[in-house]
């Protein structure tokens, strides 16, 4: 299975990178840090078309599962995360031609957060914008990171996400 990582995270050495690349290394999957590209927040007069969103997407398209990591920042995904979901939205705009290339793929959710539980809020918006765009949804795979030796559980977790989702 040919599998990309969208990274949204404000610590690009941080635990969700951390938790990110040892899923890369047992998957192989390509990594997409979003700190890395210049994406504006969703603009109802599309004066951002290019942006370097739809030139992500044009390679996500290549693939058969996207990932999505991000950490839980007040019990939500990140904000980089978010600008590029609410960008989703140019794909039902300006861009259907392209958004239906996504439909039928599947994905998952990759998370670290410090709370031991993760809130169902978290969760629920990928879950539903699956629904809303036809993608299969894979499950969450979540990581608490409180101390130092919680980051030996790194791989394990990453090995549970790869699992979940071939
Ligand atoms: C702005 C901010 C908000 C946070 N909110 C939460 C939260 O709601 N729940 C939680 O469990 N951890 C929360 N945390 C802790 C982070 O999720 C946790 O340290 C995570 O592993 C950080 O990942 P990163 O290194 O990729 O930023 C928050 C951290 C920050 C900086």
């Amino acid at each position: 299975m040919n599998i990309a990582v969208i990274l949204g995270t404000s610590k690009s050495d941080g635990n969700t990178r951390n938790l990110a690349e040892s899923f890369v290394d047992l998957s192989g999957a390509k990594l997409f840090d979003l700190s890395e590209f210049d994406i504006s927040f969703y603009d109802y007069e599309h004066e951002n078309r290019s942006d370097d969103f739809l030139p992500i997407v044009h390679e996500l398209v290549g693939f058969d599962h996207i990932v999505f990591a991000s950490p839980v920042y007040w019990y939500s995904m990140s904000a980089q995360l978010k600008v590029f979901f609410d960008r989703l939205s140019d794909l039902l705009t300006i861009e259907k031609g392209l958004g239906r290339k996504l439909k039928g793929k599947s994905i998952s959710v990759l998370s670290t957060g410090y709370n031991l539980k993760l809130p169902d809020c978290f969760v629920k918006p990928f879950e539903l914008t699956a629904n809303y765009m036809q993608l299969e949804f894979k499950g969450c795979e979540y990581l608490a990171i409180q101390t130092e030796s919680d980051l030996g559980k790194v791989s394990d977790s990453a090995a549970q996400a790869l699992e979940n989702v071939t």
